[in-house]
């Protein structure tokens, strides 16, 4: 690939959230983007976003923990925009509870959408990575892998995109891809809001809340976590793989 060709990315759960601020983010990086989301026309704010500012960018329907979509999804991506040389794994879901209410079933659907979604978008997106002689790959992980009560589920989770994450830099360091994982601190985002919900707190006073216990004296915003993506999708960012980079508005242990 010459220097000029414009690298694809592709954003999962690009939809909203973090994922929706890193694709606009990526686009005007001057990245095409493919925004992956379980519903197609979910993705359209997004794409039009980006669109809008003289970017392009596709709307993808897929559930990314089931292997048949992924393949599709990404065939689509390599016969609508190119080969994607760029990878975020950052659809996820909450299930939370105490461990003895919470159900098998909410287990395996939050170690389903995280890890194995994120084990899949990897092997389907690598190969078109080592022919490129360069990739990057983003994991979502977050402060949750720390320990957080009533997230045995998402914190497991969370602490294994960071084992992956560390993995695949080790594998596929040699062909030009680096991997390494972003774990956001409390972001206001829909996932937040429904967390707010679930402990009958107003959004707004749940944020107070939360900025008390943060250095920085507020919640991040979708956009914190884009730029910290950013960076390590840039040309430059090479020699930077396998790390986990904490972006809390303060220091996590
Ligand atoms: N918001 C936070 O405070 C926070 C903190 C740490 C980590 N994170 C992580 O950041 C990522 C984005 O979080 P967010 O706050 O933007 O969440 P969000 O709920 O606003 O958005 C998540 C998106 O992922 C999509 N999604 C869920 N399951 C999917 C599947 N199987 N296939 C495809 N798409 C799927 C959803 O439809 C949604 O659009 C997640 O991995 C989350 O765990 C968020």
């Amino acid at each position: 690939m010459s220097t000029t060709e414009q690298r694809v990315a592709v954003v999962t759960g690009g939809a909203r959230g973090i994922g929706a601020a890193t694709a606009v983010r990526l686009a005007a990086e001057g990245r095409a983007v493919a925004v992956i989301d379980l519903d197609e026309a979910a993705c359209k704010d997004t794409v039009e976003k980006i669109t809008a500012a003289g970017g392009r960018a596709i709307a993808v329907g897929a559930d990314v923990s089931d292997e048949t979509q992924v393949e599709a999804a990404v065939a689509r991506v390599v016969d609508e925009l190119g080969a994607p040389t760029i990878l975020i794994n950052n659809a996820g879901v909450l299930r939370d509870n105490l461990l003895f209410k919470m159900s098998v079933a909410d287990w395996d659907t939050v170690l389903g959408v995280h890890l194995r979604g994120s084990f899949l978008m990897a092997k389907a997106v690598q190969k078109h990575m080592v022919d490129a002689g360069f990739g990057r790959i983003v994991n979502l992980s977050s402060s949750s892998a720390l320990g957080n009560r009533g997230q045995a589920n998402y914190s497991a989770a969370k602490a294994g995109m960071q084992g992956f994450t560390k993995t695949l830099a080790i594998e596929l360091g040699k062909f030009g891809i680096t991997a390494n994982a972003v774990a956001p601190g409390f972001i206001a985002t829909e996932m937040t809001k429904a967390t707010a919900e679930r402990v009958k707190m107003g959004f707004e006073e749940f944020k107070a809340a939360a900025a008390t216990q943060i250095p920085v004296a507020r919640v991040g915003e979708p956009e914190d976590i884009a730029n910290a993506i950013a960076f390590f999708t840039d040309e430059a960012a090479g020699f930077v793989s396998g790390q986990v980079l904490y972006v809390a508005g303060g220091p996590l242990d």
